[in-house]
C-alpha cells in the first residue's frame, strides 16, 4: 500500500481550504447547489447582463433522449477579457507585473504590467478588426512562447473572434488541415524562435501550410500576421547575416505585427458575448486520425479556470507563479493565459527549454523569479532527474510552495524526486488529471487540504461527481477499477466539436450514456483516492502528447513500400510511453537503415518531432483475429518483450506470434 503524505504546515498554514473536512463540505456544495456554489465566484466578475437565477445550468448527457448539451449561465453578457484586463485593472492591479517573460537565451528578459497588457490588447484588436476579422471568425495561431501570443489571444477573445492555437511543433501538414478545417481567415505568426539552440522557422512552416492549405483543401487565409521576433532575441546559434532570407514575404498576404500595432489606438470596445457563445477552439488528436476541435465557451470557461487556478495553485495575492506547458496545449490556454490572469497573478512566461543554457535552467529560473507555484510535466521531471542533484543544490529553491503535475500519470520515482529534491517535503504536489476537454482540472489534490499518494490524481474537483464504471456500464462502489466517467457537467467542459456535434455525441457520450467518457481508465483505492492508469482507447500519451496510432499508421502505410502498419504504446524511462510501430513490406522490398529512416522522417515532417517512432518492427504477419481485427494486446506484449502472450486461440494463425517474437528488432 502506498504511504500517505499529509500537507506539509507550511502549506496547510497559508491555505485558503486547510484541511480535508473543509474541501468536504464545499466539494458537497458544489455537488448538491451548483448555483449557490458557482454564483459566489461568477459574481466577482463584470457581467454586462447578468446571469437569471434559477437558469443556471442545464444539460442532457444521453443522446438517446435528445441533442447531448450543456449550458451554463445561459442569458448572461459578458467578456473573458475585459475581465481579465480592464476589471483587473479597475481594481487597482494595472501597474501589478502579469508577466515576467524569460527567453530561451538567459540574456533576453523583459516584463509586462497588466495596463501594458490591456493597452497591447485592444491595439491588437482593432487591427484585427481593420482587416476584417469580426465576431465568429477563427484566428489559427503558430506562435513560439512569447509575449505577442497572449495578447494575440486575448485580442480575439475581446472581439469575439475564435482562437485556434496550434502548437508550434506541429510540422506544416498538420498545420494545413488545422487552419483548414476551421477555415481561419488569419494566421498569425512570428518569423522564427530559438529552442535551446535550434532554430524554428515558423514563418515558412506557415507558408507550406498556407500552400498545402489551399491545394489540398480548398482553402485560402486571407492574411498572414508576423511578429519580427528573431530580429530582437540573443541568438543561440548562427543566424544567417539576412535573417530574411529564411522566409518569403508575399505583399498581398503578409503584414508585420509591429506596422499593425503601430498605427492602432489602445481604446477598443469589447464584444459583449452571451454565456454560451465559444470562447476558442484547440484540436487534439482523435482516435480515428482525424483531429478533433474541441470548443470552449465563454462564461463557464472563465469561471471554471479561474476557480481551479485559485485553489489548486493555492494563489496568493503576492505569489509568482510559473507554468511550463507550452500555449500550444490546453494547459497553455488554461493555466498559462486564462486562469493566472483572471485572478490578476503575476506569472513567469519561458521561452526555452530545460537544457539550455544547461540542465539548471530550471532551476535557476525558479531562484530568478522567488516562484511560488512551478507546474510541469512528469516527462521534464524524468528528464531532469537523470542529470543528478548537481544543478538543484546550486539553486535557492526556498519560495516553492505548491508543485504541479500533468499530462500523464507521475510514476511514483519521480514524484518523490520531485516532493523531496525539489520541494524539500515543504511543498504539497497537485497531480492534476484532465483534458483539453475537460478545459481545466478535473481530479488533484488540493495544497493544504487533501492528503498525497505518489502517483495518485486524488480527488475531484469542485462540480465534478466521478464515476468508475466496468464494461458493462455497472457502477463501482468502493475501492475498484474501470472506466473513467463524469456523472454531470462542471462550467469548464467542452461543448461541442467544430463543426462536428456528431462525432462529440459519439465520442464522449455513447460508450455510457448518461455520462462523459473520457477515454481513461481509473482505479479508486481503500482510502478513497483516484489513480487514473491510461487510455483504454487506441492513442498514445508521449511525453504528455496525445495522438492516436491510427494517425501514425496513416503515416507508415503512405510509403509506398508499406502495406500494413500497426502501432503501438511501449512504456519508456523518460518520455512516459513511445511509438513501437510493426510494419508488413511489400513483396520483394529491403528492410534497411534508408527505409527506417525515411519512416522516421516521413512521421516527423507529417505530424511533429515528437510523434517520431522510437523502433520499427519489420513483422511478416499481424495477430489477427479471423474477422480480421488486430489483436494490440498482444502486439504490446511483444513490443515490452514480454514472451507470455497469454491466449491466442482466437488468432486465424498463432503461429505469427513466435515469428513476432523472433523477428524482434
Ligand atoms: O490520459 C490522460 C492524460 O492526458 C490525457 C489528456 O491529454 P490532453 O487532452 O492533451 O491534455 C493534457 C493536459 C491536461 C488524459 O486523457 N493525463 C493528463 N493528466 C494526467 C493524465 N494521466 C494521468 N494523470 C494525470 N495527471
Amino acid at each position: 500500500m502506498s504511504r500517505v503524505y499529509q500537507p506539509p504546515a507550511l502549506v496547510v498554514d497559508k491555505s485558503r481550504l486547510p484541511s480535508f473536512a473543509k474541501y468536504k463540505e464545499m466539494h458537497k456544495k458544489s455537488i448538491e447547489n451548483p448555483e449557490e456554489f458557482w454564483s459566489e465566484i461568477a459574481n466577482e466578475f463584470f457581467w454586462q447582463v447578468p446571469y437569471e437565477p434559477g437558469n443556471f445550468v442545464s444539460y442532457n448527457f444521453d443522446s438517446s433522449q435528445g441533442e447531448v448539451f450543456a449550458k451554463w449561465m445561459e442569458g448572461a453578457v459578458t467578456n473573458i477579457c475585459f475581465n481579465i484586463l480592464d476589471r483587473n485593472v479597475m481594481n487597482g492591479h494595472g501597474e501589478k507585473v502579469a508577466f515576467y517573460w524569460e527567453g530561451n537565451h538567459p540574456d533576453d528578459y523583459s516584463r509586462i504590467t497588466y495596463r501594458k497588457l490591456l493597452d497591447e490588447v485592444c491595439q491588437f484588436s482593432n487591427a484585427l478588426r481593420d482587416i476584417g476579422v469580426v465576431k465568429g471568425d477563427r484566428v489559427s495561431v503558430y506562435m513560439p512562447m512569447i509575449l505577442e501570443t497572449v495578447v494575440c489571444m486575448l485580442a480575439c477573445a475581446r472581439i469575439g473572434a475564435i482562437h485556434s492555437v496550434v502548437f508550434a511543433g506541429f510540422s506544416s501538414d498538420s498545420l494545413a488541415e488545422r487552419v483548414a478545417n476551421c477555415e481561419a481567415k488569419v494566421l498569425v505568426t512570428a518569423d522564427g524562435a530559438w529552442r535551446g539552440e535550434k532554430l524554428l522557422l515558423l514563418k515558412k512552416t506557415c507558408e507550406d501550410a498556407m500552400l498545402k492549405a489551399k491545394i489540398k483543401y480548398k482553402h485560402t487565409v486571407e492574411k498572414c500576421i508576423v511578429v519580427s521576433h528573431l530580429s530582437r532575441v540573443t541568438p543561440c546559434g548562427t543566424l544567417p547575416d539576412d535573417h530574411k532570407s529564411l522566409y518569403r514575404w508575399n505583399d498581398s498576404v503578409d503584414l508585420w505585427w509591429h506596422d499593425l500595432m503601430e498605427v492602432q489606438s489602445t481604446c477598443c470596445t469589447p464584444e459583449w458575448m452571451e454565456a454560451e457563445e465559444p470562447l476558442f477552439m484547440l484540436y487534439t488528436s482523435g482516435s480515428t486520425g482525424k483531429p478533433k476541435g474541441v470548443m470552449h465557451t465563454t462564461a463557464g470557461y472563465m469561471i471554471y479556470a479561474s476557480t481551479t487556478f485559485r485553489y489548486v495553485f493555492d494563489y496568493r495575492e503576492k505569489d509568482i507563479y510559473w507554468c511550463t506547458a507550452d500555449v500550444g496545449w490546453i494547459t497553455g490556454h488554461t493555466y498559462v493565459v486564462y486562469g493566472p490572469l483572471l485572478n490578476a497573478a503575476t506569472c513567469v512566461m519561458f521561452e526555452g527549454t530545460p537544457f539550455y543554457p544547461d540542465n539548471g535552467r530550471y532551476w535557476s529560473t525558479v531562484e530568478k523569479y522567488k516562484v511560488n507555484q512551478f507546474y510541469t510535466a512528469p516527462t521534464a521531471i524524468r528528464s531532469l532527474m537523470k542529470f543528478g542533484e548537481e544543478h538543484i543544490k546550486q539553486h535557492e529553491l526556498q519560495s516553492l510552495r505548491i508543485l504541479g503535475s500533468v499530462g500523464e500519470p507521475i510514476n511514483s520515482e519521480a514524484w518523490l524526486w520531485y516532493y523531496n529534491l525539489i520541494g524539500k517535503g515543504n511543498c504539497s504536489i497537485v497531480d492534476t488529471f484532465w483534458q483539453t476537454e475537460t478545459g481545466g482540472h478535473v481530479l488533484t489534490s488540493l495544497p493544504g487540504a487533501t492528503p498525497m499518494k505518489p502517483g495518485a490524481a486524488g480527488f475531484p474537483f469542485f462540480g465534478v461527481e466521478p464515476r468508475i464504471l466496468d464494461d458493462n456500464g455497472r457502477k463501482i462502489e468502493g475501492p475498484g477499477e474501470g472506466n473513467l466517467v463524469f456523472a454531470r457537467p462542471w462550467p469548464g467542459m467542452m461543448r461541442t466539436l467544430f463543426g462536428d456535434h456528431r462525432r462529440y455525441e459519439r465520442v464522449y457520450f455513447e460508450k455510457f450514456p448518461g455520462y462523459y467518457c473520457t477515454g481513461d481508465g481509473a482505479k479508486r483505492d481503500e482510502d478513497g483516492f483516484l489513480w487514473v492508469t491510461g487510455r483504454i482507447d487506441d492513442m498514445l500519451n508521449v511525453s504528455g502528447h496525445l495522438m492516436s496510432t491510427s494517425e501514425v499508421e496513416g503515416v507508415l502505410t503512405e510509403e509506398p513500400r508499406v502495406s500494413e502498419a500497426a502501432v503501438v504504446s511501449k512504456p519508456h524511462p523518460i518520455k512516459g510511453e513511445s511509438l513501437y510501430c510493426f510494419i508488413i513490406l511489400n513483396e520483394g522490398v529491403k528492410f534497411d537503415m534508408e527505409l527506417i529512416d525515411s519512416l522516421k522522417k516521413r512521421v516527423r515532417s507529417r505530424i511533429g518531432a515528437f510523434a517520431a517512432p522510437d523502433v520499427i518492427h519489420n513483422a511478416s504477419g499481424l495477430p489477427k483475429t479471423r474477422s480480421g481485427k488486430i489483436m494490440r494486446r498482444i502486439l504490446r506484449k511483444i513490443a515490452m518483450g514480454d514472451t507470455d502472450i497469454g491466449d491466442t486461440s482466437t488468432l486465424a494463425d498463432p503461429t505469427v506470434v513466435d515469428k513476432l517474437l523472433q523477428s524482434k528488432p
